[in-house]
């Protein structure tokens, strides 16, 4: 089949011919202004969402025609389900079959927020949502503008992050507008997201609660909820979560993940390198630019810097990103996962 290739700020992704006329008709327009996102959404069409974590790209879960999109334009594979977002808990009964214990328990600790449930769905849940699996992703958003939005629409809203397939995800409404420039309506404009990394996802089996991603809640914060958190080697976790690819959230220059930064660059003495450290700033005559994710060590603050800084290390044409391994716990934790995908080789 012929294949168009477009690209969106350094990210290469491809399209079926077929699909152009679907996708190529806009100027995106960043706005604050909820009812022409309402407008979009209720004629099946997609647009950005604020989020606390990242931009989601929304559409009406009970329409066939806007998820295709969201899957056509992320250039998505079909087998990797959406999150289904809402305002209440209230909601949850026209989604799901049954919610265990700890779930629940999770549910009233940290939503509105940046936890995703995947329960038992019932079967009024679209199949092209859930990748045919018989569990859904949930989530109620930590995001004033997000919240009223969901709370006028008559429908809940899958949002994956809102960046094509595999590419770093959007912490701006800038960041969106680079990759779907003539792609998307609209952006709902909600600022820069507060915590800048995705939600974490916990699924339940025999009722307990198992890790499927780590996020921007940490897992000893869900733990002092719920006690023990089964985690799984990849292997195990793969079938049951799977957008967990091993390359992900990537930069299109070069990334490397390091303990020793000093040591790790010394070998490429003739190369532009763009360094992301944690606390301190380090210099040499091969470094063009460093980022600090936060000078004073506080993990939120790394987190909600984390991807706005790939972004611009990236636009910056280096020979190479090399990233600092942080402390690995708490959201350390989450946002060394991140980096170690945004590292991997093609
Ligand atoms: O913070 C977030 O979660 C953002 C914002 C927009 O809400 N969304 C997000 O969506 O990160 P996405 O599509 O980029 O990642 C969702 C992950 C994927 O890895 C997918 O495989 C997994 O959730 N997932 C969705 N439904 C699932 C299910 N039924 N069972 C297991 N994993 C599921
Ligand atoms: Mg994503």
């Amino acid at each position: 089949m012929l294949l168009n290739i477009c690209k969106a700020k350094n990210c290469y992704f491809f399209l079926a011919a077929t699909d152009w006329p679907l996708i190529w008709d806009f100027i995106i327009m960043i706005t604050k202004d909820l009812n022409l996102a309402i407008e979009q959404l209720q004629k099946e069409e997609l647009i950005a969402m604020p989020t606390e974590t990242v931009y989601g790209l929304a559409g009406n879960i009970y329409s066939e025609k806007a998820i295709r999109k969201i899957f056509a334009l992320k250039e998505r594979p079909l087998f990797n389900p959406l999150i289904v977002h809402t305002y209440a808990v209230s909601q949850l009964e026209h989604f799901v079959r049954h919610i265990p214990a700890k779930a629940k328990l999770l549910a009233a600790a940290f939503w509105p927020g940046s936890l995703t449930l995947v329960l038992p769905k019932k079967s009024t849940i679209p199949d092209l949502v859930t990748a045919g699996k018989d569990t859904v992703a949930v989530r109620i958003p930590n995001h004033p503008v997000a919240l009223a939005l969901l709370e006028k629409l008559d429908f809940p809203l899958a949002a994956p992050s809102a960046n094509p397939f595999g590419c770093i995800s959007p912490t701006s409404p800038q960041h969106v507008a680079d990759y779907f420039q003539d792609q998307l309506a609209l952006v709902l404009d909600g600022g820069a997201c507060k915590n800048g990394i995705e939600s974490t996802i916990i699924g339940f089996e025999n009722e307990e609660p198992v890790l499927y991603r780590l996020g921007s809640i940490p897992l000893e914060a869900l733990i002092e909820v719920v006690g023990p958190i089964i985690i799984k080697n990849k292997k195990e976790i793969a079938p049951n979560a799977p957008g967990m690819l091993a390359r992900h959230y990537a930069p299109n220059t070069s990334t490397y993940l390091v303990d020793n930064i000093e040591s790790f660059i010394k070998d490429f003495p003739d190369q532009r390198i763009g360094l992301l450290q944690f606390q301190k700033a380090f210099t040499a005559s091969n470094v063009v630019i460093s980022k600090v994710l936060s000078p004073t060590g506080d993990f939120k603050e790394a987190a909600a810097k984390l991807y706005a800084s790939l972004h611009e290390l990236d636009r910056l044409s280096l020979d190479m990103i090399v990233a600092e391994r942080l402390p690995d716990r708490d959201l350390g934790k989450s946002i060394n996962d991140r980096l170690t995908r945004a590292t991997k080789k093609k």
